[in-house]
């Protein structure tokens, strides 16, 4: 039987990119999936033609993670179309490059409202129908060991979602709910196409700093984190896993 058969999941940011790819392996492994976008709506609908072509379940969710109602609609969409929640993913991220000298407030605001507000305010109404067996899994980054210049921003959403993983394991543990981070290096996505990492001297030093020789791709991290949600994982909470070929 396939890991996830029966379970429901929420995966935010699943229009593209890591998302996407974790979307699609947990309906591999047998779960229905809400897929979240924000403004991808096509990039969402494809996700789950390709889930629904391979014989699973997902529906397309919008909502902005950073608003409250949208957090509630995200969640309450799941329950309301599959009777249940067992598994959510924290995947929505965005990420920008900032020297120290140009980091601005809304710099700052936009990566702390979707990294570490958003994360939070969907975890909170996701808490209100996860039971015993439930299974978060936040996806932060590498950049918190190797915090890297700059990305004083970036760097420190993550740093917070790792604290954050680890304070809600202690306090959902009563509750058999377990939260883990995955912390991916580098990845191909829409995401790092787009910020110019792609091509670039960074990608070619996370390559050379990297022992297995070559970045990340999406189902990399898709599989880890199905392993995460699934029962396998039953004795990990309050774990941060790096996955990023050995890059550190
Ligand atoms: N790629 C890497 O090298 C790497 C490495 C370490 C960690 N990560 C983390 O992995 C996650 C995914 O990264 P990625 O490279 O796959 O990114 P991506 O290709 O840029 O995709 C980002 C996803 O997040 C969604 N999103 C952005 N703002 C949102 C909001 N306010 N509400 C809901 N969804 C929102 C986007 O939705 P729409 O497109 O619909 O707007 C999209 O689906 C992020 O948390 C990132 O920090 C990435």
């Amino acid at each position: 039987m396939s890991k996830l058969t029966g379970k429901v999941a929420v995966v935010t940011g699943a229009s593209k990119g890591i998302g996407a790819a974790i979307a699609k392996a947990l309906a591999a492994q047998g779960a229905s999936v809400v897929v979240n976008y924000a403004s991808s709506r096509a990039g969402a609908d494809k996700v789950v033609a390709e889930i629904t072509a391979a014989g699973g379940k997902a529906v397309a969710v919008g909502g902005d993670v950073s608003k409250a109602a949208d957090a509630k609609g995200i969640i309450d969409s799941a329950v309301e179309t599959y009777g249940r929640l067992d598994v959510l993913v924290n995947n929505s991220g965005v990420y920008e490059f900032a020297a120290l000298e140009e980091i601005t407030e809304a710099h700052f605001h936009k990566h702390f409202d979707v990294n570490v507000l958003g994360l939070l305010l969907v975890t909170q109404e996701a808490a209100k129908h996860l039971g015993e067996g439930g299974s978060i899994v936040n996806v932060s980054s590498v950049v918190t060991r190797i915090t890297p210049a700059t990305t004083a921003v970036y760097t420190a959403t993550k740093g917070a979602v790792d604290a954050i993983t680890g304070v809600l394991a202690k306090e959902l543990g009563p509750r058999k709910i377990r939260v883990n981070s995955v912390n991916p290096g580098m990845v191909e996505t829409e995401g790092t196409h787009t910020a110019g990492v792609m091509g670039s001297d960074f990608e070619t030093w996370a390559v050379s700093t990297t022992p297995l020789g070559r970045i990340g791709q999406p189902d990399d991290i898709a599989d880890i984190v199905a392993f995460l949600a699934s029962d396998d994982a039953r004795w990990l909470t309050g774990e941060s896993l790096i996955a990023s070929g050995g890059s550190r």
